[in-house]
């Protein structure tokens, strides 16, 4: 009998891509290795049970999506990663120590055309620290907002430079509501970046190992509505340099699942959030561009395992300063070399070799799962959490017509 090998799923409120992920894989039943060593790859969903730091790990990959809300899946996240060599989506202890903050520094040194950001202290401090009460009267002066302001520009946004979910987010046109707003944010640190302000088209990416898939966004809109439909809405070029930067920024912290959002003005893409570690990946968000969750993880977490690929805990920024700090190198020289050191790092040859080798008719296969009654049923449960009783008819209706339309497109046939 072969021997089996183990995914894990570590998963809060999901449940539909999860449900499709489980369900392609029990379809497609991958097994690798010869005589012996052949094993078949399941998957599992991780329960939050107590640990011994030295017990071995059942899983050889873990798609981790708690890290952040859940301190015991972390901490059972880094244990595996140190003791048992397993492998993460996403790098935790990367995604612990480097927030927004750190990556809009990396960026900015990388060259990329962050807008200008700046750090404010923290308006309020703990009631009753000594410590703390004794350093702010010491180093932490009075200072003046106004003249930072000026200098990041208006209008401007005030955000936590850890942000997430819009939290603690507001734009600010004036002297006032920058006050206003500051008083607001009590013992949060913020930064105020200067607003790309119009601009033409919001992207946001999704990426997956070296896959990106570039969204058109519009914050503006309602949840279920601010993916767009249209997939031509850059030029080559443009989605290109935004296929580069998700891929770079990933690469150079180790981040594996994480979605990219940037801001297009005339030529120029202004990258202002590239640090999620839990990115939005909800078919009743994501609507016709939902199936490439399920198709990316897919060919993704079973490469990683059938190549036995390492994760890297280590981190190489110097290799990527090295180009940044190239005065010979223009931006589009630049761009080129960290294409090529993030596809190193994916090792992006390798898997389109392995997706091709192994899983060649996988379209055909999507394209059966995304038009069965099994996926309807995912689909119908999904729209049943978000949505209030009243809306269930109208918007499992609305969800049914947007993913045939994405799964016919996508994978290239008719879906019933
Ligand atoms: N520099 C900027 N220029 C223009 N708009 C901005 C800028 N920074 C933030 N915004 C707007 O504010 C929104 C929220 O900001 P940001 O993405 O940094 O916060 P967040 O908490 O990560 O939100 P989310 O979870 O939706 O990504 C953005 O989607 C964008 O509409
Ligand atoms: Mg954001």
């Amino acid at each position: 009998m072969a021997k089996e090998k183990w995914i894990g799923l570590s998963l809060g409120v999901d449940t539909d891509w999860p449900s499709c992920f489980e369900a392609m894989m029990e379809r497609l039943k991958p097994a690798y290795g010869e005589g012996e060593d052949r094993y078949e790859l399941k998957v599992r969903r991780i329960l939050m049970d107590p640990f011994f730091l030295r017990d071995e790990s059942k899983y050889v990959l873990v798609v981790d999506r708690l890290t952040h809300w859940f301190k015991l899946a972390r901490e059972w996240l880094k244990k595996a990663a140190l003791m048992n060599d397993v492998y993460l989506l996403n790098n935790p202890f990367t995604f612990q120590s480097m927030e927004k903050h750190s990556a809009f520094c990396a960026m900015m040194r990388l060259g990329l055309k962050i807008p200008e950001t700046a750090l404010l202290p923290q308006k309020e401090y703990p009631e009753d620290s000594p410590i703390y009460e004794k350093t702010a009267q010491r180093y932490n002066l009075m200072f003046d907002i106004d003249e930072v302001a000026e200098r990041v520009g208006y209008p401007l946004y005030m955000k936590p430079y850890d942000g997430g979910g819009w939290r603690g987010v507001s734009r600010i046109e004036n002297s006032e509501q920058l006050h206003s707003a500051y008083d607001d944010s009590g013992m949060e640190i913020m930064h105020l970046q200067k607003a790309v302000d119009p601009y033409e088209v919001f992207v946001r990416s999704l990426t997956i190992g070296p896959q990106v898939l570039p969204m058109r966004y519009d914050p503006e809109q309602p949840l279920h509505l601010r993916y767009q439909l249209d997939d031509e809405f850059l030029s080559p070029k443009l989605r290109r340099e935004m296929c580069v930067i998700s891929k770079a920024i990933n690469a150079f912290f180790r981040w594996e699942y994480n979605s990219c959002e940037a801001l297009l003005r005339g030529d120029n893409l202004h990258p202002i959030d590239f640090a999620n570690a839990c990115p939005d990946s909800a078919l009743t968000s994501l609507h016709r561009h939902f199936p490439f969750v399920t198709k990316a993880l897919l060919l993704w977490t079973n490469y990683c395992v059938f190549s036995e690929r390492k994760m890297r805990k280590d981190l190489e920024f110097d290799s990527w300063y090295s180009i940044a700090d190239n005065r010979e190198f223009d931006y589009d020289e630049k761009l080129n070399r960290y294409e090529k050191l993030a596809d190193e790092y994916f090792e992006t040859e390798k898997f389109q070799e392995f997706c091709h080798t192994h899983f060649s008719d996988l379209d055909a296969q999507l394209l059966d799962f995304f038009s069965s009654d099994q996926f309807d049923a995912i689909l119908v449960t999904k729209v049943r959490d978000v949505f209030p009783k009243h809306e269930h008819d109208h918007y499992i209706e609305h969800y049914r017509e947007l993913l045939r339309g994405g799964v016919e497109h996508k994978f290239g046939g008719k879906a019933s």
